[in-house]
């Protein structure tokens, strides 16, 4: 059953380590990042943005397969279904879709027109039992056509916005979407420090998890983050798996062109990327 990512976070928080959000794509990321998380007794976060929303042909596609594949696979740990940078609209389909939690992400609004919408978000989310995720200062990098510049969050604007009810807030703290650049300066614990100490018991959201070096997440974990979002590191890896079985052209011996073939070394990479990343943010064991 999807559950909302409140208590799963408010947990992970208490116990010092952090849920990972994995984003999907298809049917193959999504039994991946499932048998994963039952495998290894990980509360999960699948992660949907809208591009990946529309790619599958929309947000009521994808909650009818992950409800029924976490049925089919008998799924005991908690799941949470959740669209990742939502806009206005996109948070409604979702609502609608039946999603168990919903980003909005207004960061790129005007404060005060953040702060409207977002009220009004966490009213509809929260009296029909979903979780909510908001934004503060621009993740930065590219996802899925959106161009942010990596800014630190005002951690008086995280206040303002985690004080109108948000369960989770993600910050901005010099993390970007996609492979970091090799000047890239490192996450500015300066401001997530400020940010915890502004907005309090909030469980905080850590975007742009691909390349983040192993000790910059657990310091991340250990100020305050209780979800971490991962997307390109699984892409990355799927990708290399594939290629690496079309050059050997084992799709050209027997029936290795068989989809189910050619697509399992990439899925199996997706679950052992997803079993590093549960064991380095803590969750192994936390279902
Ligand atoms: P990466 O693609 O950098 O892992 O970021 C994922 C993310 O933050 C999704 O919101």
């Amino acid at each position: 059953m999807l559950v909302n990512a409140k208590e799963m976070l408010e947990k992970a928080r208490d116990g010092k380590y952090a849920v990972g959000q994995f984003n999907i794509n298809n049917l193959e990321w999504t039994k991946a990042i499932l048998l994963t998380a039952e495998e290894l007794k990980s509360p999960v976060i699948l992660g949907v943005s809208e591009g990946a929303g529309k790619y599958m042909t929309g947000f009521e596609t994808v909650a009818a397969m992950v409800k029924a594949m976490d049925e089919s696979l008998g799924i005991t740990v908690p799941v949470a279904l959740h669209l990742d940078h939502g806009t206005y609209e996109g948070c409604y389909k979702c609502i609608k879709a039946g999603f168990s939690s919903i980003m909005f992400d207004g960061s790129h609004y005007p404060i005060e027109e953040n702060v409207a919408k977002t009220t009004e978000l966490v009213n509809v989310a929260h009296a029909l039992g979903l979780s909510i995720e908001a934004e503060v200062g621009a993740i930065g990098g590219e996802e899925d056509g959106v161009i942010g510049k990596g800014e630190c969050a005002d951690p008086a604007e995280c206040k303002q916005i985690a004080d109108l009810g948000v369960d989770i807030l993600a910050a901005g703290i010099g993390n970007i979407h996609g492979v970091y650049p090799a000047n890239w300066e490192g996450l500015s614990f300066e401001t997530l420090a400020a940010v915890k100490e502004a907005v309090g018991d909030m469980p905080l959201v850590l975007h742009g998890g691909t390349g983040i070096p192993d000790d910059q997440i657990k310091k991340a974990i250990s100020l305050g983050v209780a979800k971490i979002n991962v997307n390109t590191e699984c892409q990355l890896v799927f990708a290399e798996e594939t290629r690496k079985y079309i050059e050997a052209g084992k799709d050209k011996q027997g029936k290795g062109f068989d989809p189910r073939k050619l697509l399992a070394p990439g899925t199996e990479a997706i679950k052992a990327k997803v079993k590093e990343k549960m064991e380095l943010f803590g969750s192994v064991g936390k279902a």
